[in-house]
């Protein structure tokens, strides 16, 4: 059965809708915050809340609309239910509960990550447990071992900083603007990350991650280099910050990956659309001769399609949330 679903994902700054029948994409649209929240260099709770308000009934139109799907035509209302900012996720999984009581729909809460961790299902057919997967957001880090769908082992996870959210702080401190890891991305283009060599974190817990002092380390190399006027350009600093960040990414999920023996590594989570870190997930995955499932971009950041992938796999599984349930903020994978 392939359930079409109606499917919602308001976790942070992007109002995003789409109509999914089982892993396949009839619509995806959405709305981006990040010009509002530019100017305060960061996400502001408050002000995304709001404008998820202001945009998701136009976004639900237009996902029917684009989707040529009735809602007498479908099977179910997913909605992300955590982990993210309380007030932006009671938007859409209030939205979401309305919309399937009122057509005596089923409808299920997702986690977020597990949508990260789904949405290669959307374009890799050959994307089948077991598999390991790197989840790297503006918010959390994890490699996941995926046994089966829906049994999942976290192998290990950020003990500070999520990978985005370094890019996002580095960004800021090289005066790059938000959101930093698209401007690290751009910047770094061209760049020589051989310049300086920053820290590589936690050499011997194998699959945890720390990103805090990395940090540290490029503000103390700039000011020092500033002092000295040895500074390098700009795009030789952005260079070797992502190759930092990068390497670690790579080396442990490829070591998760031989350690456990699987043939199929993923990925999802804004970070994943970093092209530095897809050109070495490639070539590990090409030395090691097994199959690569990594969504393009515009499904690994945030997005309606990979709540609606993972919605119609547990509607299919006959799960349906309890209209009493509501969001978990702090959720998380096993
Ligand atoms: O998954 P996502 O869209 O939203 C959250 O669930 O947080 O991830 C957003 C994060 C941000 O920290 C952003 O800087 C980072 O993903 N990101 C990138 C790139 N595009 C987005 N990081 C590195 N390179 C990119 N191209
Ligand atoms: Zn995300």
């Amino acid at each position: 059965m392939n359930p079409t679903v109606l499917a919602f994902e308001t976790s942070c700054d992007e109002t995003a809708v789409a109509v999914v029948r089982g892993t396949e994409i009839l619509s995806n649209v959405l709305s981006s915050q990040v010009e509002l929240h530019a100017r305060f260099g960061g996400v502001v709770p408050e002000v995304a809340a709001r404008a998820h308000v202001e945009a998701i009934r136009s976004l639900t139109h237009q996902a029917l609309r684009e989707a040529g799907v009735h809602p007498d035509d479908l099977d179910g209302i997913a909605a992300t239910a955590g982990p993210g900012l309380i007030g932006a996720l009671l938007v859409g999984h209030s939205f979401a509960k309305a919309i399937a009581w009122a057509r005596r729909l089923p409808f299920v809460g997702i986690d977020h990550m597990e949508g990260h961790l789904m949405a290669p299902r959307l374009q890799f057919e050959e994307f089948r447990p077991p598999a390991v997967a790197l989840l790297a957001s503006g918010g959390h880090s994890q490699i996941v071992w995926v046994r089966d769908w829906g049994d999942y082992e976290t192998l290990g996870s950020t003990i500070d900083d999520a990978a985005g959210e370094a890019f996002d702080k580095l960004a800021r401190v090289m005066g790059l603007g938000f959101p930093g890891g698209p401007a690290i991305d751009r910047e770094s283009e061209g760049g020589d990350p051989t310049v300086v060599s920053f820290p590589r974190a936690l050499p011997d817990r194998p699959y945890d991650f720390s990103f805090s002092g990395l940090k540290t380390a490029v503000v103390t190399y700039l000011q020092r280099a500033q002092k000295e006027g040895s500074l390098p350009e700009r795009k030789d600093v952005a260079a070797a910050v992502q190759e930092a960040i990068v390497d670690v990414l790579v080396d442990k999920t490829f070591r998760a990956v031989d350690d456990t023996g699987v043939g199929v590594v993923a990925g999802g989570g804004g970070v994943l659309a970093n092209r530095r870190l897809r050109e070495r997930f490639a070539e590990e995955a090409d030395k090691r001769g097994i199959t690569l499932c990594l969504p393009s971009p515009i499904l690994c950041t945030d997005n309606g399609a990979m709540i609606g992938v993972a919605g119609a796999f547990w509607l299919s599984q006959g799960r349906i949330t309890d209209w009493a349930e509501t969001v978990d903020p702090a959720m998380r994978l096993p």
